[in-house]
């Protein structure tokens, strides 16, 4: 059996291109002293895969380039290990190559759960980067409390349907913005949101302030643009603007269209904040892993997978975040099997 691996053939410098990738066949590694050689069974595919495609130092996570394989968070299981906290067959998560056989550093990656106590499908979409943005984001950085009114926006997407969830769980009063009518239904059916905004048919200044009368005390952003200025413009006094995410800037052909918020100084009479961040919250990680092992005991968290069969399908795959027909967590399922150590 031979090693396949995405690697990026040439960076992203307009809209997204899968032939920006290219499939490369070499032996399965061996393990060198200190490190593991995993098999990756289940992958997250991630908008960020989109800006790290880019190949721009400021918007990498960990350098790379081309030549090299794209990086993405992934369940695997150890097929050889020259690192004592290890043995063969342990079955891991973390970040490594897009790779059917990887080797990895053990500082990067941390063990599963076993798939009978949950599935490596809800483990990617909850216990992972995705769950920490959305509660982490939404406690640590935006201090959600329960007398909030909070707008979500890509509210039925992986990330923003957690930090939708994470918000009903408080008591707040929770709207989430979203493209088409079956997203929306999604979001007041089954997540049991108190509003929807479908902004493929509305104008979301107009539809934000309807649903906001005494303006929003926070706003969970995973799109940009002029979802931010419909806030700034309508923003309760001590308003938390929270960026997770940019969707609608990922895929500009060129910078100079990028969208220019107008609204900023408006900040400053509401007493207002807007912060971004990464969902690694060094020593407080572990807050916001607990929270989600809260929420899920109790069964206050659903997350919807939407799982792409073959590896050789992943760059294909991507477009799907893009063209926002992904329903939940995008993942490519590349192995069922282990083979033989
Ligand atoms: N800060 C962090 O550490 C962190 C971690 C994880 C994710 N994120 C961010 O969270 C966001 C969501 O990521 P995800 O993995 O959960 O993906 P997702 O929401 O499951 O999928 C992406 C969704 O984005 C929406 N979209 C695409 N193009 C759009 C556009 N031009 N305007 C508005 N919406 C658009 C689509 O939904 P519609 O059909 O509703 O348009 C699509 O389904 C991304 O911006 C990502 O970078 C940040």
């Amino acid at each position: 059996m031979k090693n396949q691996s995405w690697i990026v053939d040439r960076a992203s410098t307009g809209t997204y291109d899968p032939r920006c990738f290219r499939l490369i066949e070499d032996p399965i590694p061996s393990a060198p002293d200190g490190k593991i050689v995993v098999q990756t069974l289940l992958m997250s595919l991630d908008p960020t895969n989109l800006n790290w495609l880019k190949l721009d130092p400021q918007l990498q996570a960990i350098p790379f380039g081309i030549g090299d394989p794209m990086i993405g968070v992934s369940i695997g299981v150890v097929l050889e290990s020259r690192a004592p906290a290890h043995t063969v067959g342990d079955v891991v998560t973390g970040m490594w190559g897009w790779r059917r056989f990887d080797v990895v550093d053990p500082l990067l990656v941390r063990p599963a759960k076993a798939a009978t106590e949950m599935s490596f499908e809800q483990q990617l979409a909850i216990f992972s980067h995705v769950g920490r943005a959305a509660a982490g984001g939404m406690t640590l950085i935006g201090e959600v409390k329960p007398t909030d009114a909070v707008l979500v926006s890509g509210a039925a997407g992986a990330t923003g349907s957690l930090a939708a969830q994470i918000a009903k769980a408080q008591g707040c009063r929770v709207v989430g913005i979203a493209g088409g009518p079956d997203k929306c239904e999604f979001l007041l059916d089954e997540l049991k949101l108190d509003g929807a905004i479908d902004y493929k048919q509305e104008n979301i200044r107009e539809a934000v302030h309807r649903h906001f009368p005494g303006g929003v005390d926070l706003f969970f952003d995973n799109v940009g643009g002029e979802g931010i200025d419909a806030v700034l413009t309508n923003m309760a006094i001590g308003c938390r603007i929270v960026l997770c995410g940019a969707m609608s800037q990922y895929d500009i052909s060129d910078n100079s269209h990028l969208y220019g918020v107008q609204n900023l100084p408006l900040l400053i009479f509401r007493s207002a904040r807007l912060q971004g961040f990464v969902a690694d919250f060094g020593p407080r990680n572990h807050v916001v892993d607990n929270l989600l092992e809260d929420l899920t005991q109790r069964g206050q968290l659903v997350a919807r997978t939407h799982v792409v069969d073959g590896f050789e399908n992943v760059p294909d795959a991507l477009a799907l975040l893009l063209n926002g027909k992904n329903r939940g967590k995008l993942l490519a399922q590349v192995s069922f099997e282990t083979i033989p150590g």
